[in-house]
């Protein structure tokens, strides 16, 4: 038996970088996967390479009525959901001099009212399920450390990290069967780290923090992760802060 057989997943942000290799993860894990991003091409690529186990769904991650569509339609499709990754994602860069109201707004609407809106949607969906549940929400070095050009990126990170705190807690109070995690990821290479890290020349650029000593992490060092949380193996973590950078938080490049 695989690590996931049974256990039915949402991912948001599916189409591209880790929610691709997080969805890929879990389908060879045995889990049937939904898979939601706002380039639905994107996700129906990823999920017809799968197969049968994985569908596609548009999502804008800040829209907040299409989250009920979202779970009637997993429902529909596999089952109620056991897993979300909260992993829709982008990068508006702007430092605190130069960030407009407008491009925080936009920026804390996907990033962390989107995240929020995922929490609020799984733990109603999850909480009477007879199989431990997960969530993972992405959140990012940005949370532990600042990012002075994406100013706007960390606040909404910073949210994410101190609201899966929350999600988690009350879970426990309630004595849902739901656990609540956030990971913390450096440099991975993605499309969204290297349009930031790289300029047109295709030389790195370090003055945006995103490439740590040692180079690029690979998608799969998150997905890992997330099949480990995703897993019941992980069955005594929840409130957890969990970094992937290669040790760029104590030793930034
Ligand atoms: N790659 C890294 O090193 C790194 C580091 C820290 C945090 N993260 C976080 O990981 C997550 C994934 O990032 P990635 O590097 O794979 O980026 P990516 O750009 O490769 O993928 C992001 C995906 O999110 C989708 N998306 C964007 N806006 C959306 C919306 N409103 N609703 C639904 N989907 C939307 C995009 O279409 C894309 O498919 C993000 O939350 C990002 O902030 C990544």
């Amino acid at each position: 038996m695989s690590r996931l057989t049974g256990k039915i997943a949402i991912v948001t942000g599916a189409g591209s970088g880790l929610g691709k290799a997080i969805s890929e993860s879990f389908a060879e894990q045995g889990a049937q996967v939904v898979l939601t991003d706002i380039d639905l091409v994107a996700a129906k690529n990823v999920a017809g390479a799968i197969g049968a186990s994985a569908i596609a769904l548009h999502q804008d991650a800040a829209d907040e009525q299409r989250w009920d569509v979202i779970m009637q339609e997993t429902r529909d499709a596999f089952g109620t959901p056991h897993i979300l990754v909260n992993n829709a994602g982008l990068v508006i860069p702007g430092t605190i001099e130069d960030c407009s109201l407008d491009q925080f707004r936009k920026q804390n609407s996907v990033m962390l009212e989107g995240v929020f809106l995922g929490c609020r949607a799984a733990v109603k969906a999850m909480k009477s399920n007879d199989q431990p549940s997960s969530i993972i929400n992405l959140s990012s070095m940005a949370a532990l450390q600042g990012y002075s050009p994406f100013v706007a990126y960390a606040a909404a990170k910073g949210g994410v990290r101190s609201m899966t705190k929350s999600v988690a807690l009350h879970c426990k109070e309630q004595n849902y069967p739901i656990r609540c995690n956030s990971l913390h990821p450096a440099g991975i290479d993605t499309p969204m780290v290297r349009q930031e890290s790289v300029g047109a020349s295709g030389a790195a650029t370090p003055e945006t923090g995103m490439i740590p000593l040692g180079g690029l992490g690979h998608p799969n060092d998150v997905a890992a992760l997330c099949v480990y949380l995703a897993s019941d193996e992980s069955r005594f973590m929840t409130a957890g802060e969990y970094p992937v950078d290669n040790g760029a938080l104590y030793k930034p490049a």
